[in-house]
């Protein structure tokens, strides 16, 4: 056991499987490693779902929702507000268990706790404010009710990148719309959806609702959870994120059998700087929207497209910036950029930037691996970089910055939308004439105007073209999980 995780704290993860209310080894009686990324070392082994596994927590999923979806909104509002509660109460123990299984500085994984649980308390008032409609029809004939009702029990995948918010952003509003759900956690970093999951599971218990109502199945094998699941037809909705290869996989998957599809994928966000920026504001944003989670996030700039004008000046002041940062384990005070999460993603990121150097770019800063044990690859910075480079055509994942130039706003408009991709883009600009028409230009589902962050439980996160389909938080986050049904009366 790594120090870097508290023995309090490790004494209560589950390792089991979460089944119709209770925790139980994998039927194959398997498990597998999950480390810290800041040492390599293996912090606990956990159970391995199996396809049987899965099937099973779909029965507990589907029994349960017999009975959940007729419990009262206001009972469900209750739940969710409880379980804000008990997450602020263990707020730092949750933080540390993120920055061990997931790497980032312990700053930012308590800022992701705080995140998580606004989901909760987010939908726990929007799970008394479901809409409808009773009106009488234009012919005269009869009336028209438009009522809403849950969409059925859910299979919710999550990522590794933010091991608590993510399973917050879909599992709140699944049960704030009487949905029951199926947690397949990612491989990697799958023990505070756990830590959770058991705060979740006290509740429920503490109301006397069905334990089925949260299951939680880690897998080492994805598929092995998601194909039973998805050829069952008790399953009626799939909600991931993750890369937007695994997307088409699994929205071919739920073709079978015609599921509501929540998908957030890959992005490549611009993040555009103009000749009337606010420089000092800009790297700010920067870094934020760069180095939140080492550049591990789907929302994270990954082109840097800067006024010709002001471009020497900002790539300046961003190396300065990024000469600043401090790698290191996320537990240790002081560290501002934590790990990698594996050491292929490593091999990835090096890759790219050694590729972009070899045809021209220039490395400012970084470019190479930090010598000391764990996942890390240093903050880095590159300009005269090229759009045909695969450092701006792929998503880098990773702690580098790549620099192009444009010469008109055209140009810059341009230059964003040339890829498959649409989630966010960020601009800096003093005018808000310009930053009405990037709103209107740019094909992404958010804009961030001198901000470089934009998630938020109380609005609509997702993105267009490859980058997905629906949206997560805000209103929309519940209208995911509903069904419209309409009544002629
Ligand atoms: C993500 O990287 O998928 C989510 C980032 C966020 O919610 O801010």
């Amino acid at each position: 056991m790594t120090p870097s995780l508290p023995p309090t704290v490790a004494a209560h993860v589950p390792t089991g499987l979460l089944i119709g209310g209770g925790w139980r080894p994998a039927s194959g009686g398997a498990t597998f490693p999950v480390h810290d990324p800041g040492t390599t070392e293996v912090l606990f082994d956990v159970a391995d779902a199996t396809s049987d596994d899965a099937v099973a927590a779909l029965t507990a999923a589907d029994e349960a929702f017999a009975a959940y979806r007729s419990s009262a909104p206001s009972e469900r509002s209750e739940l969710l507000r409880a379980v804000y509660d008990a997450i602020r109460a263990h707020a730092e123990d949750i933080a540390a268990l993120v920055t061990a299984e997931g790497g980032k500085p312990l700053a930012e994984a308590r800022a992701e706790v705080a995140y998580a649980a606004d989901y909760f308390r987010w939908f726990s008032g929007e799970a008394v404010r479901f809409d409808g409609l009773a009106r009488r029809a234009p012919a005269g004939t009869h009336h028209q009710l438009v009522l809403r009702r849950p969409v059925g029990p859910a299979l919710l995948i999550t990522p590794w990148n933010f091991p608590i918010a993510m399973i917050a952003r879909k599992v709140a509003p699944a049960l704030a719309a009487g949905c029951t759900a199926i947690v397949k956690p990612a491989r990697l970093a799958p023990l505070t959806t756990a830590l959770v999951a058991e705060i979740i599971r006290e509740e429920l218990a503490r109301r006397d609702l069905p334990g089925g109502v949260l299951n939680v199945v880690p897998s080492s094998s994805a598929r092995g959870v998601s194909e039973p699941l998805l050829a069952d037809p008790r399953l009626r909705k799939l909600s991931f994120t993750g890369s937007t290869e695994v997307g088409r996989t699994l929205l071919a998957g739920a073709a079978q059998n015609v599921l509501r599809t929540s998908m957030e994928l890959g992005g490549n966000a611009p993040f555009l700087v103009f000749e009337d920026a606010d420089l000092d504001a800009a790297v700010t944003g920067a870094i934020a929207a760069k180095m939140r989670n080492s550049g591990q996030t789907c929302v994270a700039a990954n082109r840097f497209l800067v006024h010709a004008k002001v471009a020497g000046e900002f790539t300046e002041r961003l190396t300065e910036a990024f000469a600043t940062l401090v790698v290191g384990h996320g537990a240790e005070p002081g560290v501002t950029v934590g790990p990698l999460i594996e050491g292929a993603a490593v091999e990835r990121v090096d890759e790219l930037v050694a590729g972009a150097a070899g045809a021209g770019a220039r490395v400012r800063i970084g470019g190479e691996r930090p010598h000391r044990p764990g996942w890390f690859y240093a903050p880095t910075v590159l300009d005269r970089v090229t759009p045909d480079m695969p450092l701006v055509t792929e998503e880098i994942f990773g702690p580098v910055a790549a620099v192009l130039t444009f010469g008109s706003e055209q140009e810059a408009i341009t230059m964003a939308n040339a890829t498959p991709f649409g989630l966010v883009a960020y601009a800096y600009t003093g005018d808000l004439s310009r930053a009405l028409r990037l709103a209107e230009a740019l094909d992404t589902g958010m804009l961030g105007v001198n901000r470089g962050m934009v998630s938020d439980a109380t609005a609509p996160f997702g993105g267009v073209k490859s980058s997905g389909l629906g949206r997560e938080g805000g209103a929309e986050g519940l209208d995911e999980y509903l069904d419209t049904v309409y009544v002629a009366v």
